[in-house]
């Protein structure tokens, strides 16, 4: 292969185009929340997950994404209010906005990603005009149910411009935990900037790669979580789109996450958080590919010793049960191959998810009611980003002489 050919085939930044250096390498991994009927196996899509960094801007990305339609559809199990911890920090950002953005009865909010409504129906219920956007039809008709107004579809520039034509422009934009699952960013933006009012904020929370590097949280790698997002990358990135960044707040959301306040140029005051910010991730590498190199260094390690301590266990006939069939759950399993022999289930409370298989690892979900039933010896705390709800709930199976599994930053019995 000439230079040439091999600056063709190399991968390039979907943001900037600039040159992207890979760095950790997750292997042959499924739709981590294809959770699958037994007669399905064989039939599952699998892609290479591994992630790089722009070495322009310092964007954080996936080098293969997974279609969007593999991922977001209309059995999407995913729930944001499987957690009490989600449902308080959802309302607390429904009375933000509403205080301080949603003052006016004419005012429209539009959620990007809004899953079974837990933000839009604190909102609703408090008369603020509304829509939310969600391609996921069961997740989008649990927030009909409860009482939210949902459009089942894709935030883009068509939907965008369709919802403006209906209802005005919205004051506005929110998205969790949604921004960074999409790959072409830019049908995002240019919806954004159809329907957000000149005045308008478009607020957007995700989870933090400093928190992730800094804790070694490398499950949350999984197809969903295409971009990585860092403040300085967002920072250029919203610039590019003709948009300014004026306001990032850090949040405990999944371990860490920031809420990034985005606005038109020059409409809104940047705070000084900004730069701070900016400044801080310099100190810390975190625009740096050697960062990453490293962190892929503690990945291997991490599946080496989760996988010797299971195998351990199972050898001198301890029982161990998975807890919480989360997305993150598929990464670990998929990337250590955690399969039934040494996990026989996984106790989850979400009815989507039950009587399934996990993708790829193929082990069974299971009721939570099954994890009293009897308690296991051990069980691996795959919701560890619930880790303090789960904790108070789940007292009796530690008093009775049971023993938690952690395995970020490193794998340790609690
Ligand atoms: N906001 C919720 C749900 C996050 S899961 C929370 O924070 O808990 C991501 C959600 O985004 C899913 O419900 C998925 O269906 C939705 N989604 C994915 N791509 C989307 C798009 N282009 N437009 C709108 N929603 C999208
Ligand atoms: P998440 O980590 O992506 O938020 O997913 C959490 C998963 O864990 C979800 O499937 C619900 C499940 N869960 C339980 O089974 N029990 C619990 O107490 C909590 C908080 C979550
Ligand atoms: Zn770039």
């Amino acid at each position: 292969m000439n230079s040439r050919e091999r600056a063709s085939t190399a991968p390039v930044c979907r943001l900037c185009a600039g040159p992207v250096r890979e760095c950790v390498d997750l292997g042959r991994q499924p739709v981590s929340n294809a959770f699958l009927r037994p007669q399905d196996v064989g039939s599952e899509s699998f892609f290479r997950l591994a992630v790089g960094i722009c070495a322009d801007c310092a964007m954080v990305q996936q080098l293969e994404a997974m279609p969007t339609s593999h991922m977001f559809r209309a059995d999407y199990p995913y729930r944001s209010s499987s957690s009490d911890g989600l449902r308080r920090h959802f309302e607390q950002v429904a009375g933000w906005l509403r205080d301080t953005e949603l003052t006016d009865p004419a005012d429209l909010v539009v959620e990007i990603g809004c899953n079974d409504g837990l933000m839009l129906r604190t909102l609703g219920a408090a008369g603020v005009r509304h829509i939310g956007v969600d391609p996921s039809a069961g997740a989008a008709q649990a927030a009909a149910a409860r009482g939210a107004e949902v459009r089942v579809d894709f935030f883009d520039e068509r939907s965008a411009a369709e919802i403006r034509a209906e209802r005005g422009p919205a004051k506005v934009i929110f998205s969790a935990n949604t921004i960074s699952h999409i790959a072409d960013i830019d049908e995002i933006f240019r919806g954004v900037d159809r329907l957000l009012r000149s005045d308008g904020i478009f607020v957007f929370e995700d989870r933090y790669v400093a928190d992730i590097i800094e804790h070694a949280y490398f499950d949350q790698i999984y197809d969903e979580h295409f971009y990585l997002f860092s403040v300085r990358a967002v920072d250029a990135m919203v610039a590019r789109f003709g948009f300014e960044l004026v306001d990032v707040e850090h949040i405990p959301i999944h371990g860490g996450s920031l809420r990034y306040t985005v606005a038109r140029p020059g409409v809104r005051p940047v705070r000084e958080c900004v730069a701070r910010l900016i400044e801080d991730e310099a100190r810390y590498g975190i625009g740096e590919h050697d960062t990453y190199v490293r962190f892929g260094q503690q990945i291997d390690r991490i599946g080496a010793d989760l996988v010797a301590l299971l195998t351990d266990l199972r050898d001198a006939g301890r029982r161990v049960v998975g807890y919480g069939a989360t997305s993150k759950s598929a990464t670990v399993t998929n990337y250590c191959g955690i399969g039934p022999d040494l996990v026989p289930y996984i106790c989850d409370t979400t009815p989507e998810k039950q009587g399934r298989l996990s993708p790829g690892a193929h082990i069974p979900i299971r009721p939570h009611e099954v994890f009293a039933d009897p308690y296991p010896d051990y069980a691996l705390l795959f919701a560890w980003n619930h880790a303090e709800e789960v904790m108070a709930k789940e007292r009796r199976f530690v008093e009775q002489g049971g023993r938690w599994i952690l395995y970020v930053p490193h794998v340790r019995i609690v």
